[in-house]
């Protein structure tokens, strides 16, 4: 197929009144503008032991900068990144906790409860938000934290996100901003967000590919333990922007239960997509490989999709980036505003409303 008739006609923009796409074109230039983000309050870097855990609060979009953090930092600190998702907190929260609440609004109920609960605790916090109750926290208590550029929906502002979690670590002395590595990802971003954008043919445009073998069946994203992340993006990218239902799930785990689940009678209603990584080894490869062979012939239909790039970060978001337009090119197949989140918003608004 050379052009597709919804994805490259000329009314492509009537199906995006909220223009979603700006978004993500946009996102190489948020991740340079987010080099420039400062912390609020200049900090003493940390003394050895000093810090003995990351937790960072946040949910949905917001927890998605958190999760790209751990799967960059995997192997590379010696203290272990937790995230946190809900009102409760992880058990052994103390002084040696650095604690980061994030919320793009900052009017997140479950992540404000969380940071009141944790601040007694753990008075090493940070904020990371646009406004809301966490700006407050910032500009009125002298909470440290970075105020980041509002406008984008939030699972959009990722790369605001994720680096303004790189500069907190960084201002603490746990780890020095990797300089290098951004130097080689977001060129790659560049590059990509033009191969993926809208005016690049279905022919020469591998979201828009993907998006339509997608289309007439459920999506599962399976990813190794360094890809996990990514299909997780992938699959609530989906979600939220072109409103399908979608799986994702990580081997080796899932080769000892899910795999099972394939025997299903609606198997064949399912497209499974394997994100793979050039560090994934030999032994993964061969795991992937087999998982491919025994599940190709129970479900719809099976992709692979490869990260792009040399360095882990490079890696990572070459794949999130790539996920982010599949699910926009499905909301667009799919005839849905790929902006707007009438159940989330529904449900933010009844849940404010006291019973
Ligand atoms: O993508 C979204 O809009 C949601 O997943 C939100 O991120 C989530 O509801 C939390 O809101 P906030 O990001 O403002 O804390």
């Amino acid at each position: 197929m050379t052009t597709h008739p919804l994805l490259d006609g000329p009314n492509f923009a009537e199906r995006d009144p909220h223009c979603f796409w700006k978004e993500l074109e946009g996102f190489p230039s948020q991740c340079w503008a987010a080099q420039d983000l400062t912390l609020s309050r200049s900090q003493t870097p940390a003394t050895p032991g000093e810090v003995r855990q990351i937790v960072i609060l946040g949910m949905g979009g917001s927890a998605a900068g958190g999760d790209l953090l751990r799967a960059y930092m995997a192997g590379r600190l010696p203290i272990p990144i937790q995230i946190s998702r809900g009102d409760g907190l992880p058990a052994g929260l103390g002084p040696e906790t650095l604690l980061v609440a994030v919320s793009y609004s900052g009017n997140t109920e479950e992540t404000l409860t969380a940071l009141a609960d944790a601040l007694p605790k753990s008075p090493m916090a940070f904020v990371v938000t646009t406004g809301g109750t966490l700006a407050a926290l910032v500009e009125r208590q002298g909470l440290p934290g970075i105020l980041v550029p509002s406008g984008l929906m939030p699972r959009s502002a990722l790369g605001f996100l994720f680096f303004s979690l790189l500069k907190i670590l960084d201002a603490k002395g746990i780890m020095p901003f990797p300089k290098e590595d951004v130097a080689e990802a977001l060129p790659l971003v560049e590059q990509l967000a033009a191969g993926f954008g809208p005016a690049r043919p279905i022919r020469d445009n591998e979201a828009k590919r993907l998006a339509v073998a997608l289309e007439p069946r459920i999506p599962v994203v399976y990813g190794g333990p360094t890809t996990a992340m990514p299909a997780y993006r992938w699959k609530t990218q989906i979600e939220e922007n072109a409103k399908r239902l979608a799986l994702s799930g990580v081997l080796p785990e899932l080769n000892h239960n899910e795999v099972e689940g394939w025997a299903d009678s609606e198997a064949r209603r399912f497209h499974i997509v394997f994100l793979r990584d050039r560090g994934e080894g030999d032994r993964l490869a061969r795991r992937m490989a087999v998982t491919r062979d025994l599940l190709l012939r129970r479900v719809g239909d099976v992709s692979e999709v490869w990260s792009r790039g040399e360095g882990l970060l490079a890696r990572l978001l070459s794949l999130i980036v790539l996920g982010d337009w599949v699910s926009y090119y499905l909301a667009s197949l799919r005839g849905v505003d790929p902006w707007t989140i009438p159940a989330i918003d529904e449900l933010k608004q009844r849940l404010r409303i006291a019973p």
